[in-house]
């Protein structure tokens, strides 16, 4: 069955640490509109914090003009549902996925104290979790959960 796509937002904002706490909350709020369970929200949320961490810490190491440091969120509903959340970056990329996504697998200096979880965490919470990337390009997570809703419970 093919999903029809009801409502889209994409959100763009640099690369800071603020924008955490605020892209997630938009996640959340976003989610919401389709009256999930509470820990849908709570998922959504940790994914969402998570993915954006790792474009604020690790995509733009390498990048001095900070105008350029930007990363964009992209959140899809669709019928039933379904959510897709895409966050995207034009940082320096990853040169082995398979690699990063392994759980204690990080580039981050020991002084970080960053524990290679990240993308483990991401997995654990949603149902699935696509990375694409290109070595000077940028990476793209898409995150899809399918939410406990209301509507199917019916
Ligand atoms: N957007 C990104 N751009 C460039 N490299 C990335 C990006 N996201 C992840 N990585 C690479 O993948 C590795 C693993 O990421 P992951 O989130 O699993 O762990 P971490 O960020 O190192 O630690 P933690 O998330 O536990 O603080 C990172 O150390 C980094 O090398
Ligand atoms: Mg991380």
């Amino acid at each position: 069955m093919k999903r029809k796509l009801i409502n889209e937002c994409t959100l763009r904002f640099p690369a800071l640490s603020r924008n955490e706490s605020f892209s997630r909350s938009v996640a959340a709020a976003f989610a919401a509109q389709c009256d999930p369970a509470a820990s849908d929200i709570a998922a959504v949320k940790i994914a969402v914090s998570e993915a954006v961490t790792n474009a604020v810490v690790h995509a733009y190491r390498d990048e001095e003009d900070a105008g350029r440091r930007i990363v964009e969120m992209t959140l899809r509903l669709y019928s039933g549902g379904f959510l897709r959340i895409i966050i995207k970056d034009r940082g320096k990329g990853i040169e082995d996925i398979q690699q990063a996504m392994k759980p204690e697998f990080t580039t981050a200096p020991e002084s970080e104290e960053r524990s290679g979880l990240g993308f483990t965490v991401m997995s654990s919470f949603m149902d699935n979790v696509k990375v694409r990337s290109a070595k000077g390009k940028g990476t793209s997570v898409t995150l899809e959960k399918q939410l406990t809703t209301y509507e199917n419970e019916q």
